[in-house]
């Protein structure tokens, strides 16, 4: 156990980093919104097997929020994620109130960052301004961090894919890893939002795990229309009557355009997003045409 360095200011915590780099240390940066579970502990693992020093940002970001409800419910469980770096050896904790990032607010950043294709559909479809929210505050974090790897769970594939499209349009020096959603024993994505769910709802939400698994199944079998596989995360979770379908469709993994057919060579992404008892939830698998998939689910608590 190590106590790591809090930062809530922006001046001091870049000079921390600048300070690990300039005696010759790699910088690993996890950015999160706090609550801290087995997902984002992998996510520190793996910058501390890669990195010297390791750098959690916990920051409820009030731009990536449409529904100030949504906001509010938010958990924070500050103590909680502290007692997690502590256990991980993080060496420095960034955790600013709003106005060290958005010195105007409630009133918004006068300049936000926007991408455009890769966020345009699908969450960014749902939720308007999610990802101008999540695209302003993560340029802003690299800002702050300076050169590092930055450490991202794909549980999140869109958001990966719109970090990554940022970070080469910006030219950031950051290299950004996705790391392997982790899961529960019964499929279902560990997120933050699963502490909202009842125990009805949480056993329910185990469907969109269900529909992921059954179109990447019928892809492994030969299903090579994206429209097919679409067509059966909604029925699998139809059968579910305490969720409620928002989208089911297989992608592509770059452009998160949908194909007009599945390819042999070309890697696709299975994306499903479902309202469980008025909880929000997203998750996603890879499909490959005519076998199975080379990623296996990482479990919480199972050793991969
Ligand atoms: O994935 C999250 O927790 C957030 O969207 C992020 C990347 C920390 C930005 O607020």
């Amino acid at each position: 156990m190590s106590e790591p360095q809090v930062f809530t200011a922006v001046e001091p915590f870049r000079r921390a980093l600048d300070a690990a780099r300039a005696a010759g240390g790699r910088v690993g940066l996890v950015p999160t919104m706090g609550a801290l579970h087995a997902g984002h502990e992998s996510l520190i693992a793996r910058a501390a097997a890669e990195c010297d020093l390791v750098a959690v940002s916990i920051f409820v970001n009030p731009l990536q929020f449409g529904d100030p409800t949504d906001l509010e419910r938010y958990p924070r469980t500050m103590e909680h994620d502290l007692g997690v770096c502590r256990r991980l050896a993080v060496g420095a904790v960034f955790a600013p109130p709003v106005v060290a990032l958005y010195p105007s607010w409630p009133e918004p950043p006068s300049t936000v960052v926007s991408v455009r294709a890769e966020a345009a559909g699908w969450e960014g479809a749902s939720r308007p301004g999610h990802f101008d929210g999540v695209a302003t505050v993560v340029t802003k974090l690299f800002s702050i961090a300076g050169r590092c790897r930055a450490y991202f769970g794909e549980k999140d594939f869109q958001q990966l894919v719109v970090v990554r499209r940022l970070v080469a349009d910006l030219d950031l020096p950051v290299e950004v890893v996705g790391c392997p959603t982790v899961r529960d024993r019964d499929g279902l994505a560990l997120s933050s939002r699963n502490a909202r769910l009842s125990p009805e709802d949480r056993r329910a939400a185990t469907v969109l795990w269900r529909a992921l698994s059954a179109a990447s199944a019928a892809a492994a079998a030969g299903e090579d229309r994206p429209e097919a596989l679409a067509g059966l995360m909604a029925s699998v979770v139809a059968t579910e009557p305490r969720a409620t379908l928002d989208y089911g469709a297989a992608v592509d993994e770059e452009t998160l355009r949908t194909p007009p057919r599945l390819e042999r060579h070309r890697p696709v992404r299975l994306l499903i997003a479902a309202e469980v008892g008025g909880v929000r939830l997203i998750d996603n698998a890879p499909a490959a045409l005519g076998r199975r998939p080379a990623e296996r689910p990482a479990m919480a608590g199972a050793t991969r």
